[in-house]
């Protein structure tokens, strides 16, 4: 990322020609070729009056553009355009890119994605195309090009938006495109088919290859198949859309140098199979979609997603572009957001660095697949709850102009994500099906959360040194310089604390030989012969009286500096050590040998806090209701409480004005509540 400061303002109608001062952004996709054009006014009177300052304009109207190969139709775009800038509202205008016309695929049909078990997708969708095509990747780089030509100088732009989430619908495709495509890849990174042969252990099962061309994408077959081909499969499959990002981003520098180029990225859940960690540095500003889920802890879920966010932005500020004003469409049952919740997600957002708050969509759509989705004009129109919430989310925004620009404050403990641990750890024919990487490293943010500890999401690739303590669970994948950069880590001081399936295998899912947790086994003083996963309806005792369930080991130690945390109690293991803690250098290593239920994680939290010298920042009689995050910039601290709560907190232990939040003279924060404190330096 080139840029620290929210660019997409630098370049807002707004401040061309004053030294407007910087907002954070309010506004959503704008989809005006559904409606027609009396209603566009209507559009803009109500943006208006909701403080609305940008959209994304345009990210499904390739059809509307170019109604045929050499045949374009820009007046209405230019109308929409021209009707933004007028109105002093900003446009991130998408490339159009993200779904290809009926008149494409008709002439085209070989830009279709392949399922692993052959089957063509059909159009009818959206984003029905290869990754790997040359066709497709031709007719979208004339689209980006002819619309950065014709909107170059245009006073609305702000910002480009390439495609749409990309890899949502077809990420993986198993097409004869992308085997070709493949194969050159595996060139890029083996050199020759003997490394390859090598890397991905062909000679189990007689998979050995004597040629690059008789290699294919891990197509349904009869049995697993390779793992390495897997996961090579998957590090491809991410780069063939972040090369499609890249090859359209340069189309649009190449016209407009100066007009930041950005795609939505979808940190949220379970949605893992885009190596944003490896994207985000391509891109002008991060830009996230966000919706809560139907889970367990889906509040903290969305906090723990903005914080992963922020740390691919590496704690500048980032764009929310998407997130919803209320119910979505696409979960099994669809339920509307309580009272309080529209403002507190948006919010929280913010609390982890969005310099922008946007959702789908701006007006709700009378047809088509989404149109129970929520938006912020919901079909009730503007006499009702949801707009008039909208309204007051855009003058709370108002009140808080002065955080624009500023950064994530540090924390002084982090959590590890590591997006190749999470394809490697997850992969089949291993020990347990039931393990979700990013459900451990949630759980553990969660518990921090939890012990009023703040805690920053740290990328496996990026600088943890200046961290006190590093959460790093089920690190499966340690290649040979991360397992160095850890072991500096703590003998500088560092604590470090990993679990199970950690430090198994390298960069090739090949075992690290002589014992697990193989790479780490040194640092943590312990040896494990055998992984013991747990049934279904198992869990085993550990001596504070907790559970684990999934996982346990026969923990061998191998170092007399280590300490016993806490041991087994009863079963198989009775006696044996389920956490380890040993000192190394100035640091410490602790290693987890089950996963420990909450109760669990939360005992051995203060635990390993207390040795390593961070205290909680909540205090005590708020810890569980409440989240607190910090903003810093040239004005001070901006310290957000988030209740997490149905109910009201007293924040009197709160210094600082309170730019929003709390009404005069108070320190209630209502129930679902954000509070924003300003402390000047
Ligand atoms: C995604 C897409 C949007 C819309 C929303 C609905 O985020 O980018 O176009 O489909 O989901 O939640």
């Amino acid at each position: 990322m080139k840029n620290a400061t929210p660019t997409w303002l630098r370049h807002h109608p707004d401040s061309k020609n004053s030294s407007a001062p910087r907002r954070i952004s309010f506004g959503a996709d704008y989809n005006p070729e559904q409606w027609p054009r009396d209603v566009w006014g209507e559009d803009i009177r109500l943006m208006k009056q909701a403080n609305v300052d940008v959209v994304s304009v345009g990210i499904f109207s390739w059809a509307r553009l170019q109604p045929a190969q050499g045949r374009w139709d820009f007046d209405w775009l230019d109308e929409v355009m021209d009707l933004l800038a007028e109105a002093g509202i900003g446009a991130d205008l998408a490339t159009a890119t993200a779904s290809p016309p009926a008149w494409l695929v008709t002439e085209h049909p070989e830009i279709l994605p392949v399922t692993e078990d052959g089957v063509t997708l059909s159009p009818g969708g959206r984003q029905h195309w290869r990754p790997t095509s040359p066709v497709f990747r031709e007719h979208a780089l004339n689209l980006a090009r002819t619309l950065a030509e014709r909107y170059k100088d245009h006073p609305a732009l702000v910002a480009w938006h390439v495609n749409n989430e990309l890899g949502c619908h077809n990420l993986y495709d198993y097409s004869d495109d992308a085997a070709a495509s493949f194969r050159e890849w595996l060139v890029q990174r083996y050199g020759s088919v003997d490394e390859l042969n090598r890397a991905w252990s062909t000679d189990f099962w007689s998979q050995r290859y004597q040629a690059f061309d008789q290699i294919l994408p891990p197509r349904k077959g009869t049995a697993f198949p390779n793992p390495t081909q897997q996961l090579d499969f998957k590090r491809f499959s991410s780069d063939a859309l972040k090369q499609h990002f890249i090859a359209e981003r340069d189309v649009l520098r190449a016209v407009t140098p100066d007009v930041p180029v950005t795609t939505n990225f979808m940190v949220v859940g379970e949605t893992k199979g885009m190596n944003f960690s490896d994207w985000a540095d391509e891109l002008d500003f991060v830009a996230n979609d966000h919706y809560r889920l139907p889970i367990e802890h889906s509040r903290d879920e969305l906090s723990f997603s903005a914080a992963t966010t922020s740390s691919l932005a590496r704690g500048n500020p980032w764009f929310l572009m998407e997130h919803s004003t209320s119910a979505v469409n696409w979960q099994p049952i669809n339920r509307p957001k309580r009272d309080g919740e529209l403002a507190r997600d948006s919010l929280a957002h913010v609390a982890h660095g969005a310099d922008a708050v946007c959702y789908f969509q701006w007006r709700q759509s009378a047809g088509g697949a989404e149109k129970y989705h929520s938006a912020m004009v919901p079909h009730a129109g503007e006499d009702s709850r949801l707009y008039r919430s909208v309204v007051q989310l855009g003058q709370t925004l108002d009140q808080l102009q002065p955080l624009a620009g500023t950064q994530r404050a540090p924390a002084q403990v982090a959590v590890l994500m590591d997006w190749e641990s999470w394809w490697c750890s997850e992969l089949d024919s291993h020990p347990t099906e039931d393990l979700r990487y990013r459900q451990e490293v949630f759980h553990w943010w969660l518990a921090l959360l939890n012990e009023g500890v703040r805690a920053d999401v740290v990328q496996a690739h990026q600088d943890f040194s200046g961290y006190d303590a590093v959460f790093a669970p089920v690190l499966h994948m340690v290649p040979h310089q991360l397992k160095g950069r850890l072991e500096d880590f703590v003998l500088e001081g560092g604590h470090l604390v990993t679990t199970y399936f950690s430090g198994t295998v390298d960069q090739d899912d090949r075992v690290w030989l002589g014992g697990y947790p193989g790479a780490l086994r040194d640092l943590l003083g312990i040896r494990v012969e055998e992984f013991a996963p747990l049934l279904r309806d198992e869990t085993v005792t550990l001596t504070d009286g907790t559970l684990g369930t999934l996982w346990s080991e026969q923990v061998d130690i191998t170092d007399s500096g280590v300490e016993v945390l806490r041991r087994y109690v009863g079963g198989e293991l009775d006696g044996s050590p389920a956490v380890t803690r040993r000192r190394g250098g100035a640091g410490t290593a602790s290693y987890v040998s089950s996963r420990l239920d909450s109760a669990g994680r939360a005992s051995l939290l203060r635990d390993l806090l207390a040795g390593a010298g961070v205290e909680p920042e909540i205090p005590q009689q708020l810890r569980g209701r409440i989240e607190v995050t910090k903003r810093v910039g040239a004005q001070g601290e901006y310290v957000f409480v988030i209740n997490r709560t149905d109910e009201p907190v007293n924040l009197q232990d709160f210094a600082g004005h309170a730019l929003i939040g709390l009404s005069a003279g108070s320190r209630t924060l209502a129930s679902r509540g954000v509070a924003v404190f300003h402390l000047q330096r």
